[in-house]
């Protein structure tokens, strides 16, 4: 059975883990090695994550995971970027546990977490070309707002990310 739960220390491997198989399995067609190794150093190891699980806030508020058998499946987390604005920062499933239902489940903890807090929308970015995000958030009712310049850009890259939001 699968169990979405807000994560604590134990499970920051896991989420490292699945984030980093997400990351591969996401972005291995359309983004160079060298910048998909460079955000998983930068996000995905543990003593960031381990951070991020015990400092949180209406800012960020944690991670929350779906666990089965004691084993990370899926993670994500966002916060309120203003008083009535949420953010979904962060969003995947191990890649062999897509379409199953789950990241349903983690998307709706998260945006409850941000409702209670006082948000009215959400917002989030997904990079262009996302085919394996892009039609999940536009089943959830999100909507194309506006392109933006990819976060993490290094010099000669010309990343593009998507804004999508829906109203909570
Ligand atoms: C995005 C992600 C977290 C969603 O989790 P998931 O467990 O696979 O999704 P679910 O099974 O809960 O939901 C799938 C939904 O998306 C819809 N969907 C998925 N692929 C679709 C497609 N190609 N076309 C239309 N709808 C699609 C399904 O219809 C379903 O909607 P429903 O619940 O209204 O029926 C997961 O697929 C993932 O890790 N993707 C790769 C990583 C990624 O892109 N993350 C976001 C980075 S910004």
């Amino acid at each position: 059975m699968v169990k979405i739960v807000k994560a604590d220390v134990n499970h920051v491997a896991g989420i490292c883990d699945v984030c980093a198989k997400g990351q591969w399995a996401t972005y291995g067609d359309i983004y160079s090695n060298e910048y998909i190794e460079r955000i998983i150093k930068e996000y995905y190891e543990p003593e960031r994550v381990t951070k991020e699980v015990t400092q949180t806030s209406k800012e960020w508020g944690g991670y929350f995971v779906a666990v089965e058998n004691g084993q990370v499946i899926g993670a994500g987390g966002g916060g309120l970027t203003s008083d009535t604005v949420g953010e979904l920062y962060v969003l995947y499933m191990d890649p062999d546990r897509r379409n199953e239902g789950v990241g349903t489940l983690l998307l709706k903890a998260i945006t409850e977490q941000q409702k209670q807090l006082g948000a009215k929308e959400q917002w989030l970015s997904v990079q262009r070309g996302n085919m394996k995000g892009i039609p999940f958030y536009e089943a959830k009712g999100f909507q194309f707002k506006h392109e933006q310049k990819g976060y993490g850009n290094k010099e000669g890259e010309d990343y593009i990310s998507l804004r999508y939001y829906r109203n909570i």
